[in-house]
């Protein structure tokens, strides 16, 4: 169910990073519809430009697929100068993200690194690079990074994802204050479960048992609402965030979890009971979404 008027993103530009799947290509999809003109990243050439063209197309609106490692900062650089050169954008959604589940004790460095340099270092350099130039050319903006609940009471068995969006949790209130002279606003979303073929691979690999996130045969998993979050209802928090009339609201995060969080904690923790067995099936089954995923990755 959409909220709000139609054309109310009219003449408004935005980057959604991770756009071409999962949550970032719903909420490209709601800002297009309402008249928004997009720029999408990631990995993958061809997924990208197949969500670009799918958008355009169904909502008669300007999509362009630009093919970005956030990870490193000078193809984020290019991307924001190619965005730029177009016109300033208007908004960013901090959405992309890597994640897996494992055993803190079984984690590599490199497996550190993997999540860290995605979700913590890529998200701050797309955000200083967007931020650079809004103040360079006195522009109003606004930032939304799609976060979790866990930045409030910790993410067990994905520490590393946990710990990244809890500077990133940081990084929004920071900036809220340093940047509110310049008009920019920064504001957080913490979804609960919201079933996508991203996260469902890495992180309830096989729909095994005892996952806080629940399958989309089973919904309830103690979440006090019964059920894991319809899209409808991300996409109309994110337009709420994004669109002018909330002017004075920064520095926010805003869970949107069923009562999730408040009710049971929703994350891992009840993941304890697995033994060795389960954690290597798990890695496996992880191993081979990663590896399927690889294949298509161009940068
Ligand atoms: C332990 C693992 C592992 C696992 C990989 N590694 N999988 N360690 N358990 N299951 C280790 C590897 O052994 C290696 O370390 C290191 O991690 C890097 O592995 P690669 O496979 O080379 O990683 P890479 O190709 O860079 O892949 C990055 C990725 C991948 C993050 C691992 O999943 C990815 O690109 N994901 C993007 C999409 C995604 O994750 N979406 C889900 C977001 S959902 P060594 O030491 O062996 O070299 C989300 C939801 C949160 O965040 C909230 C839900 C409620
Ligand atoms: P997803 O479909 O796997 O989305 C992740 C996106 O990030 C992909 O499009 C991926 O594209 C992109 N990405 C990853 N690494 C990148 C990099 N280095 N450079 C550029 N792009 C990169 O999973 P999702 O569930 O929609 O997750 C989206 C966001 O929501 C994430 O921030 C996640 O933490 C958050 N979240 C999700 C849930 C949930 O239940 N689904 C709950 C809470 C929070 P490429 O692989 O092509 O680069």
């Amino acid at each position: 169910m959409t909220m709000f008027r139609e054309g109310l993103m009219k003449g408004k530009r935005f980057l959604v990073t991770g756009g071409g799947t999962g949550l970032g290509k719903e909420m490209a999809d709601e800002f297009a519809k309402l008249g928004a003109e997009l720029y999408i990243c990631g990995r993958r050439g061809s997924v990208l430009q197949e969500t670009a063209d799918e958008l355009s197309k169904k909502h008669n609106t300007k999509v362009t697929a630009l093919e970005c490692d956030i990870r490193v900062p000078d193809a984020v650089d290019d991307m924001m100068t190619r965005a730029f050169n177009e016109g300033p954008l208007d908004g960013l959604v901090n959405n992309a993200a890597g994640n897996f589940i494992s055993r803190t004790k079984d984690l590599s460095p490199n497996a550190f690194n993997a999540i860290a340099n995605i979700v913590f270092h890529g998200t701050f350099y797309v955000t200083l690079a967007a931020g650079k130039r809004w103040i360079e050319q006195k522009k109003k903006a606004n930032v939304i990074s799609i976060l979790t609940t866990w930045v409030w009471n910790g993410g067990p068995f994905t520490v590393p994802s946990a710990m990244s969006k809890a500077g990133i949790n940081i990084m929004t209130k920071s900036l809220a204050v340093e940047w509110a002279p310049h008009g920019i606003r920064l504001n957080a979303i913490a979804p609960g479960p919201f079933p996508t073929k991203g996260a469902w691979e890495r992180l309830n690999p096989g729909n095994m048992r005892g996952s806080a996130m629940g399958s989309e045969t089973d919904t309830s998993a103690g979440n006090p609402m019964g059920r894991v979050g319809q899209m409808d209802e991300l996409r109309n928090l994110a337009t709420f965030l994004m669109a002018d009339g909330c002017d004075y609201l920064t520095g926010e995060t805003i869970a949107i979890d069923g009562g999730g969080f408040l009710g049971g904690g929703g994350n891992f923790s009840q993941l304890a009971k697995l033994g060795d067995s389960d954690w290597q099936a798990i890695r496996d089954m992880i191993k081979s979404a990663n590896e399927k995923d690889r294949t298509k990755r161009t940068v």
